[in-house]
């Protein structure tokens, strides 16, 4: 495939993603290329749907069919979204993709990781970003984050401290596997610094091309 440069943005719950995000957006857009800032779970309209029912169904999911429905969103958004935007050659800027739903599906609700992250493969074709960020916190200090925020919480950020701390250890795991990909970040740095060292990062990438 031609392709842009695709970026995805991962970490817990409170780990300051959106912030990051907006922040390397604005200078991505200083550069040049065209920026596609897209998210999952939602990034289309038939995304938007599954996210609200992954977000905020009251009651029950069972873990397989969540890890479903975050793979169906996932299967959508990669094939027409996504993969076209790469073929453009624009520059993909992702909140979060596959390794969240090995860490929250396959950790936190303690489905097979490597079962789960087949499943997102199987439904993007194989689809893997060029670089990903992962914003790693001590899920207390996230929490307090959250607290702090007083927005009320969605299905997954209203889980117990030991499910977040599964999903920070899986997140670990997933980027010691694939150092190329990832760069890990200690999010309980200062933002502009955060900020600075993913710049960093990106550049190399854009250097490589
Ligand atoms: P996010 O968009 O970061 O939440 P918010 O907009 O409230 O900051 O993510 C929504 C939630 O979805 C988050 O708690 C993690 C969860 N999630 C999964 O469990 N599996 C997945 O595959 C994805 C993409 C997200």
């Amino acid at each position: 495939m031609t392709r842009g440069l695709w970026i995805t943005i991962e970490g817990g719950d409170g780990s300051g993603k959106s912030t990051q995000s907006a922040l390397l957006q604005a200078w991505l857009a200083t550069l040049g290329p065209t920026v596609l800032h897209t998210r999952e779970p939602g990034g289309s309209e038939v995304g938007e749907l599954i996210r609200n029912i992954v977000l905020h169904h009251r009651g029950h999911i069972a873990p397989r069919a969540e890890a479903l429905l975050y793979a169906a969103d996932r299967a959508h958004h990669v094939a027409t979204v996504v993969r076209p935007a790469l073929e453009r050659g624009e520059i993909v800027l992702q909140d979060r993709y596959l390794d969240s739903s090995v860490a929250y599906q396959g950790a936190g609700r303690v489905l097979d990781g490597t079962e789960v992250r087949d499943l997102s493969l199987w439904a993007t074709e194989g689809a893997l970003p060029d670089v990903t960020v992962l914003l790693d916190i001590d899920p207390a200090v996230a929490r307090l984050r959250l607290d702090a925020a007083d927005k009320p919480f969605d299905r997954l950020e209203a889980e117990k401290l030991e499910f977040h701390t599964r999903v920070r250890e899986a997140y670990l795991a997933l980027a010691a596997a694939e150092p190329e990909r990832f760069v890990v970040l200690d999010a309980e740095q200062p933002a502009g610094e955060i900020a600075h060292q993913i710049r960093a990062r990106i550049e190399a990438a854009l250097a490589r091309d």
